[in-house]
């Protein structure tokens, strides 16, 4: 199965066991909610017949470019859209089919995105501190985060979206970096963060803040908590929803969310009797997160934090 996405060096994670879960109904509807450079759809098309239906939505308008000429040539690929799925029901609306047999969500970042110096989500190259997926948006890019937030709003960040214990520290850092001069590309806040913070574990350490920052100029957390209950509702009965994420503070509140749609009712565990009516309407496919095995572990070093969770729609 060749599924690279050419001339962006990204290698779809979890691939197989995404097409294997997925595709259920060889003639269905497929949505990739984040799409990126195409790799999963396209191994999604590899399996399906002509008469299934490929539908794609990315934020970043270079990967929706990107995904449209990898998956060129695929007869199922009906429309790949730039929107943000927090919109996913606005969108849809538009699409010949409103109802999806399986939806894929792959968060996190591409290659295509991290290896690109402009973009600032990598502190492996110097670049401006950008971090928007949408580039076109006028939203707060990571610079203006980090040279305007105060030092509490700092701290909060670096504390609940980097998980770091020295985030007070780091947060006084910058707050005082920046009244000498402004902090503005990728190499400024790099030499920032190791000059505040000292450790053997570097690359950690870097992983953690740059993160904090792609999660708070992004808002991911208050998008994915939109976007899974709107998925759901997007599935057919016997649909399925598949998950990747990278990092737990993406993948507890995927496992909560599916825990309580297999669950249903809402009524605290003291009650004798349900009052709340609310029926299960998700079971769930893979009862333990599936990771990478260590083969593409070792070729591919996005998949090595990867756990992919999937669920099927029962009501
Ligand atoms: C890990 S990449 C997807 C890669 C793709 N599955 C593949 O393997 O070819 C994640 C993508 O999600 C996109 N993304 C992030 N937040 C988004 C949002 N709220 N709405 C739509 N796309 C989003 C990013 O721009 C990025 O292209």
């Amino acid at each position: 199965m060749d599924t690279r996405a050419s001339n962006s060096g990204h290698e779809p994670v979890l691939v197989k066991q995404v097409v294997r879960y997925l595709a259920t109904e060889r003639n269905g509807a497929y949505l990739d909610l984040t799409v990126g450079p195409g790799g999963h759809l396209k191994a999604l098309g590899q399996v399906l017949s002509r008469d299934a239906r490929l539908y794609g939505l990315d934020r970043d308008a270079a990967a929706v470019k990107l995904a449209y000429k990898n998956l060129q040539g695929s007869p199922q690929l009906k429309a790949i859209i730039c929107a943000s799925y927090s919109e996913v029901e606005a969108v849809v609306a538009n699409f010949e089919d409103r109802k999806f047999d399986g939806i894929l969500l792959d968060l996190g970042i591409s290659s295509l995105q991290l290896d690109d110096p402009q973009r600032g989500f990598s502190f492996r190259f110097d670049g401006p501190l950008d971090m928007r997926f949408d580039t076109g948006s006028t939203g707060p890019t990571a610079a203006d985060l980090i040279n305007t937030l105060s030092e509490e709003q700092l701290t909060g960040i670096i504390r609940s979206f980097g998980e770091q214990r020295s985030a007070g520290r780091l947060a006084r850092a910058i707050v005082r970096e920046r009244q000498r001069k402004m902090i503005l590309t990728t190499a400024d806040f790099r030499n920032l963060i190791l000059r505040t913070i000292k450790t053997p574990q570097k690359h950690k350490l870097l992983a953690r803040v740059f993160q904090a920052f792609r999660i708070a100029v992004n808002n991911e957390l208050e998008n994915l908590a939109m976007v899974l209950p709107r998925a759901v509702d997007l599935l057919k009965v016997g649909g399925r929803l598949a998950v990747i994420s990278y990092h737990s503070l993406e993948d507890r509140p995927v496992k909560q969310f599916m825990r309580e749609r297999v669950r249903g009712c809402t009524c605290p565990d003291t009650f004798d009797v349900c009052v709340c009516g609310t029926k299960p309407s998700l079971r769930l496919v893979t009862r333990k997160a599936i990771t990478a095995t260590p083969e593409e572990q070792r070729t591919n070093s996005r998949s090595r934090s990867a756990r992919l969770r999937v669920a099927e729609k029962i009501t």
